[in-house]
Protein backbone atom coordinates (compact mmCIF):
# COMPACT_ATOMS: atom_id res chain seq x y z
CA UNK A 1 0.00 0.00 0.00
CA UNK A 2 2.78 2.63 0.87
CA UNK A 3 6.42 2.07 0.27
CA UNK A 4 10.04 4.22 0.17
CA UNK A 5 13.07 2.98 -1.51
CA UNK A 6 16.36 4.34 0.41
CA UNK A 7 14.12 7.06 1.57
CA UNK A 8 16.62 10.55 2.77
CA UNK A 9 15.26 13.55 3.61
CA UNK A 10 17.65 15.98 4.13
CA UNK A 11 17.37 19.61 4.82
CA UNK A 12 19.69 22.64 4.86
CA UNK A 13 22.29 23.03 1.80
CA UNK A 14 25.28 21.60 0.67
CA UNK A 15 27.74 23.83 2.95
CA UNK A 16 24.90 23.10 6.15
CA UNK A 17 22.71 20.54 5.98
CA UNK A 18 21.26 17.84 8.43
CA UNK A 19 19.97 14.57 7.22
CA UNK A 20 16.97 13.53 8.96
CA UNK A 21 16.15 10.14 6.96
CA UNK A 22 18.96 7.90 6.21
CA UNK A 23 17.58 5.50 3.56
CA UNK A 24 14.34 4.42 4.84
CA UNK A 25 13.18 1.47 3.07
CA UNK A 26 10.15 0.13 4.21
CA UNK A 27 6.62 -1.71 2.69
CA UNK A 28 3.08 -1.11 4.93
CA UNK A 29 0.80 -4.04 3.67
CA UNK A 30 -2.73 -3.42 2.49
CA UNK A 31 -4.17 -4.62 5.52
CA UNK A 32 -1.30 -3.82 8.12
CA UNK A 33 -1.61 -2.25 11.51
CA UNK A 34 1.93 -0.58 11.63
CA UNK A 35 3.43 1.35 14.90
CA UNK A 36 6.16 3.82 14.75
CA UNK A 37 8.20 4.53 18.16
CA UNK A 38 11.54 5.90 18.57
CA UNK A 39 13.30 8.18 20.43
CA UNK A 40 12.41 12.27 19.91
CA UNK A 41 13.96 13.76 16.96
CA UNK A 42 14.40 10.27 15.53
CA UNK A 43 12.26 11.14 12.54
CA UNK A 44 9.16 9.07 12.83
CA UNK A 45 7.11 12.12 12.05
CA UNK A 46 9.39 12.87 9.31
CA UNK A 47 8.68 9.13 8.26
CA UNK A 48 5.06 9.52 8.32
CA UNK A 49 4.66 12.65 6.19
CA UNK A 50 6.76 11.04 3.93
CA UNK A 51 4.95 7.68 3.26
CA UNK A 52 1.60 9.87 2.89
CA UNK A 53 2.85 12.42 0.70
CA UNK A 54 2.70 15.65 2.72
CA UNK A 55 6.37 16.14 2.33
CA UNK A 56 8.99 14.89 -0.61
CA UNK A 57 11.86 12.47 -0.54
CA UNK A 58 15.57 14.26 -0.85
CA UNK A 59 16.40 12.99 -4.48
CA UNK A 60 20.10 14.31 -4.20
CA UNK A 61 23.32 13.24 -2.00
CA UNK A 62 23.95 16.76 -0.76
CA UNK A 63 27.76 15.87 -0.54
CA UNK A 64 27.93 14.73 -3.88
CA UNK A 65 25.42 16.50 -5.67
CA UNK A 66 24.02 13.29 -7.55
CA UNK A 67 21.03 11.37 -7.33
CA UNK A 68 20.86 8.78 -4.12
CA UNK A 69 21.58 5.64 -5.41
CA UNK A 70 18.83 3.49 -5.58
CA UNK A 71 17.13 6.55 -5.82
CA UNK A 72 14.52 7.94 -3.41
CA UNK A 73 11.12 7.20 -3.33
CA UNK A 74 8.05 6.82 -2.19
CA UNK A 75 5.10 5.10 -3.55
CA UNK A 76 1.42 5.11 -2.76
CA UNK A 77 -0.80 2.77 -4.00
CA UNK A 78 1.92 1.06 -6.32
CA UNK A 79 1.91 4.85 -7.91
CA UNK A 80 5.66 6.45 -7.55
CA UNK A 81 5.38 9.84 -6.16
CA UNK A 82 8.13 10.51 -7.71
CA UNK A 83 7.53 12.58 -10.93
CA UNK A 84 3.87 13.45 -9.18
CA UNK A 85 2.73 17.84 -9.52
CA UNK A 86 1.77 19.28 -6.51
CA UNK A 87 -2.12 18.38 -7.58
CA UNK A 88 -1.61 15.41 -8.63
CA UNK A 89 0.18 13.76 -5.45
CA UNK A 90 -2.81 16.33 -3.24
CA UNK A 91 -5.14 14.22 -4.95
CA UNK A 92 -3.16 10.96 -4.82
CA UNK A 93 -3.04 11.61 -1.17
CA UNK A 94 -6.60 12.58 -0.69
CA UNK A 95 -7.79 9.23 -1.90
CA UNK A 96 -5.69 6.85 -0.28
CA UNK A 97 -4.51 8.40 2.59
CA UNK A 98 -6.50 9.59 5.84
CA UNK A 99 -4.43 11.80 8.49
CA UNK A 100 -4.36 12.28 12.03
CA UNK A 101 -2.61 14.05 14.22
CA UNK A 102 -1.71 14.86 17.79
CA UNK A 103 -3.77 18.36 17.92
CA UNK A 104 -7.11 17.95 15.49
CA UNK A 105 -7.18 21.13 13.23
CA UNK A 106 -11.08 20.74 13.53
CA UNK A 107 -12.64 23.94 12.21
CA UNK A 108 -14.17 25.73 15.60
CA UNK A 109 -17.08 26.96 13.96
CA UNK A 110 -18.67 23.83 12.28
CA UNK A 111 -20.28 21.17 13.35
CA UNK A 112 -19.33 17.70 14.40
CA UNK A 113 -20.86 15.94 11.10
CA UNK A 114 -19.89 19.19 8.53
CA UNK A 115 -16.17 18.76 10.01
CA UNK A 116 -16.28 14.91 8.93
CA UNK A 117 -18.38 15.71 5.49
CA UNK A 118 -15.80 18.21 4.98
CA UNK A 119 -13.34 16.14 2.72
CA UNK A 120 -16.07 13.96 0.81
CA UNK A 121 -17.24 17.21 -0.37
CA UNK A 122 -14.23 18.37 -1.36
CA UNK A 123 -14.01 15.28 -3.14
CA UNK A 124 -16.71 16.10 -4.65
CA UNK A 125 -18.64 12.22 -5.43
CA UNK A 126 -21.61 13.07 -2.58
CA UNK A 127 -24.30 15.69 -2.23
CA UNK A 128 -23.84 17.82 1.42
CA UNK A 129 -27.17 15.48 2.19
CA UNK A 130 -25.49 12.09 1.65
CA UNK A 131 -21.97 13.55 3.00
CA UNK A 132 -23.52 14.57 6.22
CA UNK A 133 -25.42 10.92 6.57
CA UNK A 134 -22.05 9.59 6.04
CA UNK A 135 -20.78 11.40 8.11
CA UNK A 136 -23.15 10.66 11.34
CA UNK A 137 -22.85 7.25 10.34
CA UNK A 138 -18.84 7.26 11.18
CA UNK A 139 -19.40 9.56 14.46
CA UNK A 140 -22.30 7.21 15.42
CA UNK A 141 -19.87 4.32 14.87
CA UNK A 142 -17.27 6.31 17.37
CA UNK A 143 -20.10 6.99 20.37
CA UNK A 144 -20.91 10.63 19.32
CA UNK A 145 -24.04 9.82 17.80
CA UNK A 146 -26.07 12.47 20.13
CA UNK A 147 -22.72 15.13 19.10
CA UNK A 148 -23.25 15.12 15.08
CA UNK A 149 -24.68 18.68 15.15
CA UNK A 150 -22.94 20.28 18.42
CA UNK A 151 -19.83 22.91 17.34
CA UNK A 152 -16.55 21.47 17.56
CA UNK A 153 -15.56 24.09 19.47
CA UNK A 154 -17.99 22.29 22.51
CA UNK A 155 -17.36 19.04 22.16
CA UNK A 156 -14.43 17.77 25.03
CA UNK A 157 -10.72 17.00 23.87
CA UNK A 158 -11.57 13.58 23.59
CA UNK A 159 -14.61 13.90 21.73
CA UNK A 160 -12.66 16.34 18.89
CA UNK A 161 -10.10 13.82 18.45
CA UNK A 162 -12.86 11.07 17.51
CA UNK A 163 -14.60 13.26 15.01
CA UNK A 164 -10.60 14.15 14.00
CA UNK A 165 -10.69 10.38 13.01
CA UNK A 166 -13.78 9.89 11.69
CA UNK A 167 -12.77 13.02 9.62
CA UNK A 168 -9.72 11.06 8.65
CA UNK A 169 -12.00 7.56 7.18
CA UNK A 170 -14.42 9.68 5.59
CA UNK A 171 -13.41 9.18 1.96
CA UNK A 172 -12.65 5.46 2.94
CA UNK A 173 -9.04 5.75 2.78
CA UNK A 174 -6.83 2.98 1.77
CA UNK A 175 -3.96 3.53 4.72
CA UNK A 176 -4.77 5.62 8.19
CA UNK A 177 -1.59 7.74 9.15
CA UNK A 178 -1.33 9.17 12.78
CA UNK A 179 1.06 11.10 14.09
CA UNK A 180 0.66 10.81 17.89
CA UNK A 181 -3.15 10.47 18.27
CA UNK A 182 -2.98 9.92 22.02
CA UNK A 183 -0.49 12.36 22.83
CA UNK A 184 -2.96 15.56 23.21
CA UNK A 185 -5.02 13.17 25.33
CA UNK A 186 -6.24 12.07 29.17
CA UNK A 187 -5.86 8.16 30.19
CA UNK A 188 -9.28 7.92 29.99
CA UNK A 189 -9.59 9.64 26.18
CA UNK A 190 -6.51 7.98 25.08
CA UNK A 191 -7.47 4.29 25.98
CA UNK A 192 -10.49 4.97 23.88
CA UNK A 193 -8.98 6.10 20.94
CA UNK A 194 -6.65 3.17 21.14
CA UNK A 195 -9.67 0.99 21.29
CA UNK A 196 -10.60 2.76 18.36
CA UNK A 197 -7.35 2.00 16.25
CA UNK A 198 -7.62 -1.58 17.28
CA UNK A 199 -10.98 -2.12 16.30
CA UNK A 200 -10.15 -0.63 12.77
CA UNK A 201 -6.74 -2.68 12.35
CA UNK A 202 -8.59 -5.54 13.39
CA UNK A 203 -11.34 -5.05 10.66
CA UNK A 204 -8.56 -4.74 7.76
CA UNK A 205 -7.87 -1.14 7.91
CA UNK A 206 -3.76 -0.20 7.10
CA UNK A 207 -2.81 2.00 9.85
CA UNK A 208 0.42 3.69 10.01
CA UNK A 209 0.67 4.96 13.79
CA UNK A 210 3.33 7.08 15.16
CA UNK A 211 3.48 6.86 19.02
CA UNK A 212 5.92 7.20 21.89
CA UNK A 213 3.57 5.11 24.06
CA UNK A 214 4.99 1.63 23.83
CA UNK A 215 1.96 -0.10 25.53
CA UNK A 216 0.04 1.70 22.67
CA UNK A 217 2.35 0.87 20.14
CA UNK A 218 2.18 -3.25 21.08
CA UNK A 219 -1.26 -3.10 20.49
CA UNK A 220 -0.13 -3.23 16.61
CA UNK A 221 0.36 -5.97 14.34
CA UNK A 222 3.82 -4.46 13.20
CA UNK A 223 5.85 -2.87 15.12
CA UNK A 224 8.89 -0.48 13.73
CA UNK A 225 11.67 1.08 16.33
CA UNK A 226 13.40 4.32 14.80
CA UNK A 227 17.04 5.41 15.59
CA UNK A 228 18.51 8.42 14.25
CA UNK A 229 16.81 8.35 10.74
CA UNK A 230 17.13 4.36 10.00
CA UNK A 231 15.29 1.33 11.19
CA UNK A 232 16.44 -0.51 13.81
CA UNK A 233 13.94 -2.92 14.21
CA UNK A 234 10.49 -4.31 12.51
CA UNK A 235 8.90 -6.62 14.31
CA UNK A 236 5.65 -8.51 12.81
CA UNK A 237 6.17 -7.30 9.31
CA UNK A 238 3.63 -9.06 7.32
CA UNK A 239 5.06 -12.57 5.72
CA UNK A 240 6.37 -13.32 8.93
CA UNK A 241 4.01 -14.64 10.09
CA UNK A 242 1.78 -13.29 12.29
CA UNK A 243 -1.62 -14.01 12.21
CA UNK A 244 -3.26 -10.50 11.60
CA UNK A 245 -1.59 -10.53 8.30
CA UNK A 246 -2.05 -13.53 6.63
N1 LIG B 1 11.57 21.75 9.34
C1 LIG B 1 12.60 21.33 10.06
N2 LIG B 1 13.69 22.12 10.20
C2 LIG B 1 14.76 21.70 10.90
N3 LIG B 1 14.85 20.51 11.51
C3 LIG B 1 13.80 19.71 11.40
C4 LIG B 1 12.62 20.06 10.68
N4 LIG B 1 11.75 19.03 10.74
C5 LIG B 1 12.36 18.10 11.48
N5 LIG B 1 13.58 18.49 11.88
C6 LIG B 1 14.54 17.71 12.67
O1 LIG B 1 14.55 16.39 12.15
C7 LIG B 1 14.66 15.44 13.19
C8 LIG B 1 13.52 14.44 13.08
O2 LIG B 1 12.28 15.11 13.30
P1 LIG B 1 10.91 14.34 13.45
O3 LIG B 1 9.89 15.37 13.71
O4 LIG B 1 10.71 13.45 12.30
O5 LIG B 1 11.20 13.47 14.75
P2 LIG B 1 10.20 12.60 15.62
O6 LIG B 1 10.83 11.25 15.75
O7 LIG B 1 8.82 12.67 15.09
O8 LIG B 1 10.29 13.33 17.03
P3 LIG B 1 9.16 13.56 18.16
O9 LIG B 1 9.01 12.24 18.85
O10 LIG B 1 9.75 14.60 19.04
O11 LIG B 1 7.90 14.00 17.47
C9 LIG B 1 14.69 16.23 14.48
O12 LIG B 1 16.01 16.33 14.90
C10 LIG B 1 14.12 17.56 14.10
O13 LIG B 1 14.64 18.56 14.91
MG1 LIG C 1 7.06 13.54 15.77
Amino acid sequence: MLRSQNLYRVLGNAENFTTILRGVDVTIGRREYVSIVGASGSGKSTLLYLLGGLDRPTQNDPETQKPFDPPSRVFIGGEDTTGLGETQLASLRNEKCGFVFQFHYLLKEFTAAENVALPMLKLGKLSRRDAIDKAVGLLKQFGLADKATRRANRLSGGEQQRVAIARALANDPAVLLADEPTGNLDRKNGDRVAEIFDELGSKGQAIVMVTHDTALAKRAGRMITMEDGRIISDVGREGAGTPRNE
